[in-house]
């Protein structure tokens, strides 16, 4: 297959980007890896792109002990760490605005110290009844919080004005169906839905955003995105990591909780769901819902049938040797804990109906891969098999999510030459190549989002549901620990039952591959 290369044109750019309002952020879990690396540095690009309001304070809240300076020195580090060196005067101004609580989650007199810092804070900073409360810990601590900022009087659930005062609550929301409804139950009990801000940090990519863009501001693409035109999708996210320092966590969850519940059925539903209304918070989350709604219920007859788990074994990656999964620290050595889950889903509604669907995610796969194919059908009849041309592969339209952010489409074209010759080319569009450099990171548009009050990119709670409840039949059957997942190898593309579950319907996984 040759590409095209892409040419760049003048282009008409209509941009609608709103700075943030005055807003304090309290972040509990503030020592924890997940603020060190993602959320610190992203607060801190929105200033740097003059996204952030002046009237801004930072208050990191955890167990481990701190002061107001020290916290700023370690902010600083972390952003470096993170980013390079960046300019010191902008570092001193954001780190100026900075400040730490140390405290027992447990204990009433934590949330009465934040209570009391924060209304010193709102005062000096000016922010005007803005405040998140970012719950980056694990989600057993969830309930404590809420309730503990509940009773220091600072959640103000459905009372008017309380809309500005937000809480952001990482994955995995629950486990289950039974635990997300407990849990949204719970935080229900002190917040209301439009205080709540769950995250889904596949949602904040560029590319995955670009997927309403793609379909919703083009006219040519919507007509033939339906069962009449395209054969099947393929979402793969597939990485070369493995469970990284998180094997705790991880041997509890698996990929299906993990990766499956949430960030590969989010991109499910924005490939496959009917245009919005408007590009307001409710009209994207209804459609959204009611896409997760039409995916057929799956029987235990159908879980066998259409997923597939697999654990990885130890092998190489980019040369290296790795461990298999059951070797990783924190994991249970006869642990049954899926790395990898493919899947056969049907969406029954008029525009889906009998177009599988396949999803992949895997751990430890030969390289990062995430995108989402769109296979088209094939032309009904070949005017060129009288000419010896044999059946000519179908267009394939590939957006290319990570780590090359792109789209691609193949098509058939003439090869100069002989009076008979059809090539299949591919016209690629790179986002590094036309507008350089790296996309913003996912967490600083849903920072952005959550301080402007806007939810299109968060989880509602009737999302959250579904999916787990969609997913119910699959996890009761992996829960039988006498089942094993298939074994791969670290560092395979796929491995045969994966293979099988596609190859059953004449057709094959994507090859993992750059853009
Ligand atoms: C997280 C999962 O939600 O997403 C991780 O918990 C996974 O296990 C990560 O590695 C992948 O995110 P990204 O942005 O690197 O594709």
């Amino acid at each position: 297959m040759s590409d095209i290369c892409p040419t760049v044109l003048p282009q008409e750019i209509a941009c609608a980007e709103v700075n943030a309002p005055p807003c304090g952020i309290v972040v509990f879990g503030a020592s924890g890896d997940l603020v060190r690396r993602k959320l610190l540095s992203s607060v801190f690009e929105l200033l740097r792109r003059g996204l952030l309001n002046e009237n801004f304070y930072l208050v990191g809240c955890s167990r481990s002990s701190f002061s107001d300076e020290q916290y700023r020195t370690d902010v600083g580090d972390c952003i470096r760490e993170s980013l390079g060196d960046v300019p010191s005067d902008l570092l001193r101004r954001f780190t100026d605005k900075v400040y730490y609580i140390v405290g027992d989650y447990e204990q009433e007199s934590f949330y009465k110290s934040i209570a009391a810092k924060i209304s010193q804070l709102d005062g000096e900073h000016n922010v005007e009844g803005g405040r998140i409360f970012y719950l980056a810990v694990p989600p057993l601590l969830y309930g404590t919080i809420v309730e503990g900022l509940d009773k220091a009087g600072l959640s103000c659930p459905g009372k008017p004005g309380c809309e500005r005062i937000r809480v952001v609550v990482e994955k995995p929301f629950g486990r289950d169906l039974k635990s997300a409804d407990d849990l949204n139950q719970t935080i229900h009990r002190h917040f209301g839905e439009r205080q709540i801000y769950r995250i889904d940090h596949y949602l904040g990519k560029e590319t995955v955003q670009n997927i309403l863009m793609f379909r919703f501001a083009n006219t040519i693409f919507e007509p033939v995105w339906n069962r009449n035109f395209i054969d099947h999708v393929q979402i793969t996210i597939a990485e070369s990591v493995g469970v990284e320092h998180r094997g705790g966590y991880y041997d509890n969850a698996g990929a299906l909780r993990d990766m499956f519940q949430n960030h590969m059925l989010g991109m499910l539903a924005l490939v496959a769901m009917e245009p919005p209304p408007s590009f307001e918070a409710d009209h994207v989350r209804d459609e959204k819902v009611k896409l997760l709604r039409c995916i057929r219920p799956l029987t235990s007859q159908g879980v066998n049938s259409d997923f597939v788990r697999g654990q990885y074994t130890a092998g190489r990656i980019d040369g290296q040797k790795v461990c298999g999964y059951r070797h990783e620290p924190k994991v249970d050595a006869v642990s049954t804990t899926e790395t990898y889950v493919a899947a056969r889903l049907f969406v029954d509604n008029w525009r889906w109906q009998d177009v599988p669907f396949y999803l992949r995610t895997g751990k430890r796969l030969a390289r990062k891969d995430t995108e989402i194919a769109i296979t088209f059908k094939k032309i009904p009849h070949s005017m060129f098999v009288s000419a010896g041309l044999p059946d000519l592969p179908a267009n394939t339209l590939v957006m290319h999510i990570q780590p090359e952010e792109g789209i691609s489409l193949s098509f058939q074209a003439k090869r100069p030459g002989s009076k008979v010759c059809i090539g299949t080319l591919r016209m690629k569009f790179s986002y590094a190549e036309v507008f350089g450099g790296e996309p913003p990171d996912a967490y600083q548009r849903l920072l952005l989002d959550c301080m402007l009050g806007d939810q299109t990119l968060f989880t509602r709670q009737d999302d959250v549901k579904i999916s787990w409840s969609l997913l119910e039949p699959v996890l009761k059957m992996w829960e039988d620990k006498s089942s094993m997942p298939y074994e791969y190898r670290a560092g395979s593309e796929s491995f045969l039952q994966a293979d099988r579950l596609i190859e059953s319907d004449g057709r094959k996984w994507r090859p993992l591959s750059e853009i």
